[in-house]
């Protein structure tokens, strides 16, 4: 089967040759590993972030950095530096790899090597494990044409007291097999609901809907708090386009006139069908005034933070 995803990315041969930052040591991708006895490795217990570079800047580090740090104190995972360290820590992994410009970053920290095979936290003593990898990854243009392909799945979004999705956790097989159950049904990407029913999220993206020239998104509940959902929630309220954070069920979604998927990695990425059934009629202008808005954004954005 023909499968895309959200992070679709064109080949690049500089990836082979990449270094990775593993607690302050730059290795080559070949060599760069961490223990069995990692947690992150043993349990999923470790947090992540997913940061993009352009023309040098790491896009909306603050919001990140926000979410970064706030899901490790909650879970008391002691990042161990500060935030000017973690900058100087990406900094050096992106000079190591003359990185300049459509990186992808994934940033993860994890509880680091446990003394003996068991979960309880108090097993991982000899400090967290900082893993910092870049790839050069500019996301495929075929997507932006032809929209992703996605089908409603049995795997659900859960209560935020058992594992709150906002956690931007390690462990990911809720949306693994929320992924899988879709790729099965021969769909690209999952469309996730809530525990109530209504439409919720994707197993790697935040879910828009556009409706007679409205934004719907879900309330936020049950899914990742993306910073691309929110620059889109914000885009949309400073420009006059009318969006709303509501619940709303599938037969509003597979109504739609347009949907798209946010995420660091792709930006703003259409939808070209729920469960089989094309949205809209394939013509997309509101998602376009987004997507033209976002690229403005970070233009503007890079110019303010270019050194
Ligand atoms: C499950 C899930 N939803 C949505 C997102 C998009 O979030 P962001 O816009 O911050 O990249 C991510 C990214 O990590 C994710 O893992």
């Amino acid at each position: 089967m023909d499968t895309h995803t959200t992070h679709d990315a064109l080949e690049d041969p500089r990836n082979a040759d990449i270094r990775i930052y593993i607690n302050g040591a730059l290795k080559h991708r070949s060599e760069a590993m961490v223990s069995v006895y990692d947690s992150g490795f043993m349990l999923g217990d470790g947090m992540w972030e997913g940061l993009r570079l352009y023309d040098g800047v790491w896009a909306f580090l603050d919001d990140h950095m926000d979410r970064f740090y706030n899901s490790c104190k909650a879970v008391s995972l002691d990042v161990g530096m500060d935030r000017a360290a973690l900058f100087d820590a990406l900094e050096t992994t992106r000079r190591a790899n003359d990185m300049h410009t459509d990186v992808h970053c994934r940033l993860m920290l994890t509880r680091g090597v446990k003394v003996r095979p068991f979960q309880h936290p108090a097993l991982s003593r000899s400090g967290p494990t900082l893993v910092i990898l870049m790839e050069h990854s500019k996301p495929v243009d075929r997507l932006h044409d032809k929209g992703i392909r996605l089908a409603t799945v049995p795997q659900v979004r859960g209560l935020p007291m058992s594992q709150d999705a906002k956690y931007n956790s390690h462990s990911k097989l809720n949306c693994v097999i929320a992924c899988l159950q879709a790729e099965q049904a021969g769909a690209d990407e999952a469309l996730m609901l809530d525990p109530h029913g209504f439409v919720n999220t994707t197993n790697a993206c935040n879910f828009f809907i556009v409706r007679k020239g409205e934004v719907w998104t879900s309330t936020g509940d049950y899914c990742m708090n993306g910073v691309t959902r929110q620059k889109v929630i914000d885009l949309c309220r400073a420009n006059g386009i009318p969006v709303r954070e509501k619940n709303y069920s599938l037969y509003e979604a597979i109504g739609a006139d347009e949907a798209f998927l946010t995420g660091t990695f792709g930006a703003q990425t259409p939808v070209a069908s729920i469960d089989g059934k094309p949205i809209g009629d394939g013509t997309r202008p509101v998602t376009a005034r987004i997507q033209a808005l976002y690229k403005a954004l970070i233009r503007d954005h890079v110019a303010a933070h270019s050194t």
